[in-house]
């Protein structure tokens, strides 16, 4: 899969895809993840992207000019599935839209910045608005690194079986099942004894009872339908 990131901020995604299981990933071959600076496109010589807006008032508003460029750079070299705009008015990110997204061959993230972006990008450059949740970043890199890495680790291959996607919360809309490891007792709090009971149907259960258990109790508006 191919991932290309477009901001004006490119400092900020320095370091989220260089460590752990994305940068294996990348290392693997998985997932080619470039980062593209919008200034880079930009022609006059403060390299702006943004400007006043014409309705007035405060604030700054990403120009089409350096995006318009951008984008048409990145498509006259390869086919992108979509591209995507970070934006607290988009589509709410979950699992299931990691999931879809994960199957896709190349896309582009177009992250937003200052006080808004021009309305015609919107309408005519994009193709699908994303947010992270109901609150407002200054800008769309860090919902940008959020998505890709729920995306990348999704990608088959990029983790080992041992990190398996497939046991996740969310995965089938149940939070995941607590987890123990070593020592058995630490303080007086001991681990279930189920889980040291060795038998492995019996441990399947107890791990399928607290996953219900738990989504009931932490987010019980996971199981309405
Ligand atoms: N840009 C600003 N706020 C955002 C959010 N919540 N999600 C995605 N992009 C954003």
């Amino acid at each position: 899969m191919r991932i290309d990131i477009i901001t004006a901020v490119p400092e900020l995604l320095a370091g989220p895809f260089d460590h752990s299981i994305i940068n294996r990933a990348r290392q693997k071959g998985i997932v080619d993840i470039r980062i593209h600076n919008l200034r880079d496109y930009a022609t006059d010589k403060h390299k702006s992207v943004d400007d006043y807006p014409f309705s007035g008032g405060g604030g700054m508003v990403m120009t089409i000019e350096p995006i318009d460029r951008a984008l048409s750079a990145l498509r006259s070299e390869l086919a992108y599935d979509e591209v995507i705009y970070t934006s607290p008015d988009g589509e709410l990110f979950s699992q299931k839209l990691a999931n879809r997204l994960s199957c896709l061959n190349n896309i582009i993230i177009l992250c937003g910045h200052y006080k808004g972006i021009d309305q015609r990008v919107r309408d005519h450059l994009i193709t699908k608005e994303i947010s992270i949740g109901d609150y407002v970043l200054t800008g769309g890199e860090l919902a940008a690194a959020v998505m890709v890495d729920a995306i990348v680790r999704l990608i088959p291959g990029a983790m080992s079986d041992e990190e398996s996607a497939l046991t996740d919360s969310f995965q089938d809309d149940l939070l995941a099942p607590p987890l123990y490891t070593r020592p058995a007792e630490y303080k007086g709090w001991r681990v279930p004894d189920i889980l040291l009971s060795g038998n492995d149907r019996e441990i399947e259960n107890w791990k399928l009872e607290e996953s219900i258990e738990r989504t009931k109790k932490l987010r019980p508006d996971l199981l309405k339908d």
